[in-house]
């Protein structure tokens, strides 16, 4: 049976291991110049409603590298935008092509394709989760920390989708993370109850990115204004503005912390020109990891519901 990820909360604590594990393979394999075929003759959808530089590049590339054809999917030129219903488009490019990945606004529309979707379906972005991105940066975290394990990892910024899909990897790695975010501007209570029902680490939210950051092994943070809120900014920028990640939040935090953003950044914003250009940021090691990470996901999404079509879902 097929394996969608359309939340964190769709993976279980084995199912992140074995994608870590299946990327730096990928990965390494990559970095000797050894080819992977593995989804040679297979093709995935790219059905994107929102801009993407990153997602939609990594996706396309692992896809090529692994022997298998992207096709890209503008949604304003399929009859999407026309109000054919989401779940009559998914039945059809079920009959197409071998997973999907989705970049759009609303995560029930997502869900509603994946209900009908006899392929994988694959979150690329919505306006509640982004949980590959999540899944590559923790594969950064891993190369360059060696685990997750006991590292306070602290966001600070808006309470986004990004945001949200750390909170849901907490629920099910076990995370110690704390978010620092504007009175207001907190994640969904929802989001939150839901990940700390699962007996798991410590996720704490707090209106004090000053207090958040103090001992931290990563700070992560993201734009304050996501895509759709464009017309926000300007409020935003105000409201916002204690939370910049500069140098002097950052010397808060522990001597070997690493900075992260999952790009893209707008300088003396978010954060400050020095922190994003210095030692401490590894955004670009974050870049490059996506499409690891993506290799490794469309290869056990795919090869999963090749090679056991009735199973129940495993990985
Ligand atoms: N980080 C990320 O998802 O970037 P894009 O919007 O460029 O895909
Ligand atoms: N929170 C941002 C992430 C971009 C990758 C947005 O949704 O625009």
């Amino acid at each position: 049976m097929k394996k969608d990820i359309l939340t964190l909360l769709d993976l279980e604590k084995k199912d992140f291991k074995h994608l870590f594990q299946r990327a730096l393979e990928l990965k390494k394999r990559h970095q000797k110049g050894i080819p992977d075929r593995s989804l040679a003759g297979k093709s995935l959808g790219l059905i994107f409603e929102k801009p993407s530089t990153r997602t939609r590049v990594s996706f396309e590339t692992a896809m090529v590298q692994l022997g298998g054809t992207p096709i890209f999917i503008s949604a304003k030129d399929t009859q999407i935008v026309r109000n054919e219903p989401v779940r009559d488009t998914a039945r059809v490019l079920s009959r197409y092509i071998d997973a999907v990945a989705i970049r759009t606004f609303s995560q029930d529309l997502l869900n509603g394709f994946a209900e009908f979707s006899a392929i994988p379906v694959i979150n690329a972005l919505t306006d509640l989760y982004h949980p590959c991105q999540v899944l590559s940066d923790l594969l950064t975290i891993i190369e360059l920390k060696g685990s997750f394990n006991d590292l306070k990892i602290v966001w600070i910024g808006d309470g986004n989708n990004v945001a949200n899909s750390w909170i849901n990897a907490a629920a099910v790695i076990d995370l110690n993370l704390t978010l620092a975010c504007p009175s207001g501007y907190e994640p969904a209570k929802d989001i939150l109850e839901k990940a700390q029902a699962f007996d798991c680490g410590d996720i704490i939210v707090t209106n004090d990115p000053l207090e958040a950051v103090e001992n931290a092994d990563v700070i992560y943070t993201d734009v304050w204004a996501s895509m759709g809120q464009e017309r926000e900014q300007t409020i935003r920028k105000k409201i916002f503005s204690p939370f910049q990640v500069d140098s002097n939040l950052v010397k808060r935090a522990s001597d070997d912390v690493i900075v992260m953003h999952c790009l893209p950044a707008h300088r003396g914003e978010e954060i400050s020109e020095d922190v994003l250009e210095g030692n401490q940021s590894v955004v670009w090691d974050q870049a490059e990891n996506k499409m690891h990470m993506h290799k490794a996901i469309i290869d056990v999404l795919i090869r999963n519901q090749s090679e056991n079509p009735g199973a129940p879902d495993s990985e």
